[in-house]
């Protein structure tokens, strides 16, 4: 009613039609069972147009980390929340290059997330704990009043911190949810760090525990999201990775996403997790290929992107259902889209991993030679650009967020070569 009020005008008449755009967007995107991603999306003719489509010239080897990008860059508010005692006068936080030689080792013993919680946060555990649990009770409204069609204008971490649940742990607020600011300098980067997951409760304890402190000692923003598939469908780590960058940015507008295996312990603090020379993969080795990797393309375990660039990438294939080559498939799209990929040398980017039994681990994907070899006729129609969901179950802890779904399979595009093998593989 409102824009057919003001048509009078010309000018009106553009409002009119970005009103009447943005109503028929809303409506068409609204479905009853489904979150239909549409937000920040190209088109998928505009991604095809900026996609080479020559699948022969994108496998190329990785450059290792040699451009910076611009240091001055300071944030003009703290994170999404303006903290009150914050004032210009702040200096920005560490930049990579200032960070101290510190090689950690991974301590990979079993532990629980209660005792990594008393270990992190100390004497404010409980506050934190109560802190969480009180935001969880509000959480469902806030998140359906997002997921209405008035979409709230603030995000969710600035609904939550309108609510008083904010805890100072060391130099630190921490968000209810595992959001951490620094406090006592002007974050340079905020980074959402996504953890495709399923069934692997006993690592993610000892993950936390040795992620959160690096990225603190980084004096980075950040916040971790356990983007966890709840079926018993094979793992898609791929989709669970999508949807997960969807919903942290319903969180806050983070600059940066890094991709994270949950049995992947960073080395070395100077592994720096902020948005530089993206799109970036973190490794460079792992015991058991000799601190080496077994091929110059590979881009998993963890990788970084910036938000701009995973959207014009289309983000990852979703395809790819068991283990293995989502990661191939996403490293041909980084190099399709004109990215050059870094990758730290030598000691800074080794990585441990934490063991695992075979039996645990998903079964392989075995249509995955036939996918890699049609990958770039997928690039720019499956990914972010076709995702669609349940709305997942969503659960804010104190160390992190829980993102918790029941992905299933999407249509298949008919313009995409099929693989013999895909119709048998879907469940365990
Ligand atoms: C798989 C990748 C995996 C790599 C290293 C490749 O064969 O396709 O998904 O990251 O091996 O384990």
């Amino acid at each position: 009613m409102y824009c057919l009020a003001r048509i009078n005008s010309r000018r009106s008449f553009y409002i009119f039609i970005l009103c009447t755009t943005m109503v028929t967007v809303t409506w068409f995107h609204q479905g009853p069972w489904f979150q239909n991603v549409y937000l920040y999306m190209q088109s998928n003719t505009e991604l095809a147009s900026s996609t080479s489509g020559e699948n022969t010239a994108i496998l190329r080897a990785l450059h290792p980390i040699m451009t910076s990008l611009n240091w001055t860059r300071n944030r003009k508010s703290i994170g999404a929340l303006k903290i009150k005692e914050h004032t210009e006068a702040l200096k920005p936080c560490l930049s990579s290059s200032e960070i101290p030689k510190v090689r950690i080792d991974p301590r990979k013993n079993k532990t629980t997330l209660a005792r990594v919680n008393a270990e992190i946060f100390g004497s404010m555990v409980r506050k934190v704990r109560h802190a969480a649990g009180t935001a969880n009770k509000s959480l469902p409204s806030i998140l359906m009043k997002r997921r209405s069609i008035q979409k709230a204008a603030s995000s969710i971490d600035q609904t939550i911190s309108k609510m008083n649940l904010a805890v100072d742990v060391d130099d630190y607020r921490v968000l209810p949810g595992g959001h951490w600011i620094p406090l006592s300098c002007r974050p340079l980067w905020k980074v959402a760090i996504v953890v495709g997951f399923r069934n692997r409760f006993q690592h993610l304890p000892i993950f936390l525990r040795h992620i959160v402190p690096l990225l603190k000692r980084q004096k980075l923003e950040f916040s971790i999201f356990i983007s966890e598939q709840r079926n018993n469908l094979l793992f898609n780590k791929a989709m669970v990775m999508n949807i997960g960058f969807i919903e942290a940015m319903e969180f806050n507008d983070f600059d940066c996403v890094v991709f994270h295996d949950v049995d992947h312990l960073a080395m070395n603090v100077r592994n720096y997790y902020g948005c530089e020379n993206m799109p970036k993969h973190f490794e460079s080795g792992e015991p058991k290929w000799n601190w080496k990797l077994p091929y110059q393309e590979l881009f998993g375990g963890a990788v970084g992107v910036t938000t701009s660039q995973f959207v014009e990438i289309n983000g990852f294939p979703n395809v790819y259902w068991g283990w293995g080559g989502e990661d191939d498939d996403f490293y041909n799209r980084v190099v399709a889209n004109g990215f050059k990929p870094s990758r730290p040398e030598g000691e800074i980017g080794y990585f441990d991993t934490i063991e695992h039994n075979s039996k645990d681990s998903s079964r392989l994907n075995i249509a995955k030679f036939c996918l890699q070899k049609q990958c770039a006729e997928r690039m720019s129609t499956d990914g972010l650009s076709n995702l669609k969901y349940e709305p997942p179950t969503i659960e804010l802890h104190p160390l992190y967020t829980n993102i918790s779904v029941n992905i299933q399979r999407l249509p298949w595009n008919p313009k995409w070569k099929r693989c013999d093998t895909l119709d048998t593989m879907y469940s365990l």
